[in-house]
């Protein structure tokens, strides 16, 4: 078993380039099995879940070839419309797979997905999104078995805006007789990608990043080459990390834009924040005030992939801030770990009061899922002595190289296996 194992108290310098969004990256790699050919990713991150997502395309029969950095799928060959629990299990972005799928063969047969565990996660809204274009479901023994032999184009209204429910609807719609209308989508950065990369092999998409979107169903899309967004969340982490530790750092290829509603919320006298190009310089003093409330929200509201980092700074801070986690019910289980390194928070249902404490304290800690776990490694940063974080695994599902891009900044973090 690996964890990380972290000395406190570096401050954090240099230029980190941020990879591409694992968010973006996922349903794109799911709409690659709408396009008959080849299709050219560049930056492939390694993440766990793109791995996992990869493991899924090839079991469709996608051909995968990695190079400099890109992956090439060659899609032409596609046989299989099913998605076993095994791999279904180890990402929860295989079920965007199955609007895709139902595009391409006009049926599918898809385990029920897996992912980090901070909620129920139905996915209720994605099946009603494939009714309304027709698709008959039976939802029985884990399995969702699909016929679309019937599908056609149909006005799909959002009871919250969902970003998985709105890519696997978007796919489904692409290859779908007909126009699709999708009301209250999701206004995410990815899904505007998503569409941009669809269009760019033929699709005809228009209105990602507004609440409408409108699909008109194409007979084929055809190869093609893109690179997917850089990643906001992993950008907001470092934030916040240079927030924590005090320092001076450059984030390359790095979109300011998209992170307003957490830049907003930062004590404006002890960070500057501000963008040269491509890049975001972060300058911090490293102590800050408490910060009255933060609630979580579909974007562009303050993202809940950011929930955790932004407690773990909270926890130091001067004064009580409040959190409200409005997206996944269970996503403050990792706050008892930050507890055990002397954070003094306490969690009524949805929100989080957090009393800033003077220090932290190095403990062994265990991350309960992705975020929570780089929340924590946050946390070791700042606190006094060693702090060690288990299930590193669940880290690495969304960040490449964590500890050696924060050790390459000057923090004291390294992998150890025990
Ligand atoms: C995506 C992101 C995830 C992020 C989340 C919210 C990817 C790969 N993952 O997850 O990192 O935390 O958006 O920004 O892009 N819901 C339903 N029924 C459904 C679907 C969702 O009730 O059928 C609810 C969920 O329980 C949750 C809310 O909608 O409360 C948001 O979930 P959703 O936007 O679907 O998140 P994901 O697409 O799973």
């Amino acid at each position: 078993m690996e964890k990380l194992h972290i000395k406190g108290g570096n401050k954090l310098y240099g230029t980190v380039k941020i990879g591409c969004a694992k968010n973006a990256y996922l349903p794109i790699l799911a709409g690659a099995i709408l396009c008959e050919g080849k299709v050219k990713l560049n930056n492939y991150p390694f993440y766990k879940d793109i791995l996992n997502m990869t493991n899924i395309l090839e079991n469709l029969g996608a051909e995968k070839t990695l190079n400099d950095g890109c992956i090439e799928l060659d899609m032409t060959n596609l046989t299989n419309y099913e998605i076993p629990s095994n791999l279904s299990m180890l990402t929860r972005s295989s079920i965007f797979s199955l609007g895709a799928i139902l595009g391409r063969f006009k049926k599918a047969k898809v385990a029920y997905p897996g992912g980090c565990d901070i909620g129920t996660r139905p996915i209720d809204l994605h099946l009603k999104g494939l009714r309304a274009l027709n698709v008959k479901l039976i939802d029985k023994r884990g399995y969702i078995t699909c016929d679309g032999s019937n599908m056609k184009g149909g006005i799909v209204h959002l009871d919250f805006p969902s970003v998985g429910a709105t890519e696997n609807i978007m796919m489904a719609g692409v290859l779908t007789k007909g126009e699709t209308k999708i009301i209250n989508g999701a206004k995410e950065p990815e899904i505007e990608d998503l569409q941009n990369f669809l269009n760019k092999a033929g699709a005809k998409i228009k209105g990602a990043g507004t609440n409408i979107i409108t699909i008109k169903g194409v007979e084929k899309l055809n190869s093609v080459e893109y690179t997917p967004i850089s990643d906001r969340i992993i950008t907001g982490t470092y934030i916040i990390a240079c927030g924590i530790c005090g320092g001076e750092i450059i984030l390359e290829n790095a979109n300011l834009n998209h992170l307003e509603a957490l830049t907003d919320k930062l004590d404006k006298n002890c960070y500057k924040i501000w963008s040269k190009n491509n890049s975001i310089i972060i300058n911090s003093k490293g102590k800050h005030n408490a910060i009255t409330k933060i609630e979580t929200m579909p974007y562009p509201g303050f993202p809940t992939d950011l929930q955790p980092q932004i407690v773990a700074m909270l926890s130091t801070c001067k004064g009580t801030s409040v959190v409200v986690e409005n997206l996944f019910e269970t996503r403050y289980k990792y706050t008892n770990e930050l507890i055990k390194m002397g954070a003094d928070i306490i969690i009524k249902e949805r929100n989080a009061i957090i009393k800033g404490v003077e220090n932290l304290y190095g403990a062994e800690v265990y991350a309960t899922d992705l975020r929570g776990g780089a929340g924590l490694v946050l946390a070791g940063l700042m606190a006094d002595g060693y702090t060690t974080v288990g299930n590193v695994s669940q880290i690495e599902r969304g960040y490449e190289n964590f500890e050696q891009t924060l050790a390459d900044l000057g923090a004291d973090i390294k992998k150890i296996s025990v």
